[in-house]
């Protein structure tokens, strides 16, 4: 097994590419850093919805153990991380992070005014202690919108200064949608601070990448050449865990082979290994090549043509077969290029398809009292060579 062997050889003491969340690896870039400090103005808001959603892998739950270390002595946070819940999972889970004790009488399942009560009791009593209490929840772009709609009236208790429960939303770019629905204006007027967490710019891409290799004990030059370390940020966008995972698979394939450095070609090998046969950004695809190209618009224009061809055909023949049924209409010649398109030893063609009504309802063309018939174009005679076998449906 080659996982974990290449450290060593690059003089590591650890895998630097873990995706872990070790908090001794954390890079704070620019945007990490404004992301934390969000959070930290939301604990010391007024309450209400503190909002930060971001790229999956961008560092949004990285970001937010961190803040979890920063919070001061008079905060009580409960942190939820797997929010598919309904709502009663969502109150009970609730009340069991903040240590409330929920009584719950009668033997049916307990309502929601049982777990309201006492925290609501709960958020009174430790605010008049001095505290303040958050609520983290993590993926919540998962929630759906009944179970928002219902952590929005966990925030109304509130003092004539201050809302008693401030709620911290966590979540990849689709809750910024749910947010934007009209059924959640209410809760989404109560967002007082928002963050979108976006990817690393080239330039942290690189920092972020010498810091974790810093930190499992690089002291020489970086292995990767600048050309890979591009490479990586391109093919990865920038993207937290993608870079790692992406430079982990590299390292790994340098070491296989017995390079002590990373360039662009390894990068390129480790990307399709860990991210599939397309892992480069579509507008940097290279993958349809131009004879493949060309040989597919070709075939979409033969098939067009044929089809345009067929429908040309049955309209004529459709036409003509019409024509032949009545005398006066009978010196009407086919169209030679139809019945050009016809061998003479075609077998006539099959008689002309009729869609059929769907099973249990009434055929439109049956007459009231008369046996549903399945065919109402007659059947074209059977010496016409002409016959195109993609006969008219009309
Ligand atoms: N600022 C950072 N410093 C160091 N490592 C980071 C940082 N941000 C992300 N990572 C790395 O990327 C991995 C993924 O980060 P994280 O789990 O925080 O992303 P996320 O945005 O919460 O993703 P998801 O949308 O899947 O929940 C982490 O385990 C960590 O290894
Ligand atoms: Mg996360």
């Amino acid at each position: 097994m080659l996982w974990g062997m290449y450290a060593e050889f690059f003089g590591l003491k650890q895998d630097p590419f873990s995706i872990a969340p070790d908090p001794r690896y954390l890079f704070m870039s620019e945007r990490h850093r404004e992301a934390l400090a969000h959070l930290l103005y939301g604990i010391r808001g007024g309450g209400g919805f503190v909002l930060l959603s971001g790229e999956i892998g961008a560092g949004k739950t990285t970001i937010c153990r961190c803040f979890l270390e920063q919070i001061p002595e008079q905060c009580r946070v409960a942190y939820i991380f797997n929010p598919k819940l309904t709502v009663g999972d969502l109150l009970r889970t609730i009340c069991r992070e903040f240590h409330v004790e929920v009584k719950h009488e009668g033997t049916g399942p307990a309502t929601i005014k049982d777990y309201l009560d006492p925290f609501n009791e709960y958020l009174l009593q430790s605010h008049a202690r001095g505290e303040r209490n958050v609520l983290i929840i993590d993926e919540a772009q998962n929630l759906t919108p009944h179970v928002l709609e219902q952590l929005r009236l966990l925030t109304n208790l509130e003092t004539r200064e201050r809302k008693l429960l401030q709620i911290i939303l966590i979540g990849q770019p689709e809750l910024r949608d749910v947010l934007a629905r009209p059924e959640l204006e209410q809760l989404a007027q109560r967002v007082i601070a928002r963050f979108h967490l976006g990817a690393l710019n080239e330039a942290e891409t690189r920092q972020y990448i010498e810091h974790r290799m810093q930190v499992a004990g690089l002291r020489g030059p970086l292995p990767f050449s600048s050309q890979a370390i591009r490479r990586v940020h391109e093919i990865a966008r920038g993207v937290p865990r993608r870079v790692n995972l992406l430079c982990d698979r590299a390292l790994l394939g340098a070491y296989a082979t017995n390079q002590a450095r990373v360039d662009r070609s390894v990068v390129d090998k480790a990307a399709i290994e860990v991210f599939g046969d397309d892992p480069v950004p579509v507008k940097n695809s290279r993958r349809l090549a131009m004879p493949q190209a060309a040989s597919l618009s070709l075939l979409g224009t033969l098939g067009i043509g044929l089809v345009v061809g067929a429908l040309v055909a049955g309209a004529l023949f459709w036409l003509w077969n019409q024509g032949s049924q009545r005398p006066t209409a009978a010196a009407t010649p086919p169209n030679p290029a139809v019945t050009a398109a016809a061998p003479a030893d075609t077998p006539p063609a099959a008689p002309a398809p009729r869609l059929e009504p769907p099973i249990g309802q009434p055929d439109p063309s049956a007459r009231s009292g008369a046996r549903p018939s399945r065919r109402t174009t007659p059947a074209p005679p059977r010496n016409r060579r002409n016959c195109s076998a993609t006969a008219p449906t009309a």
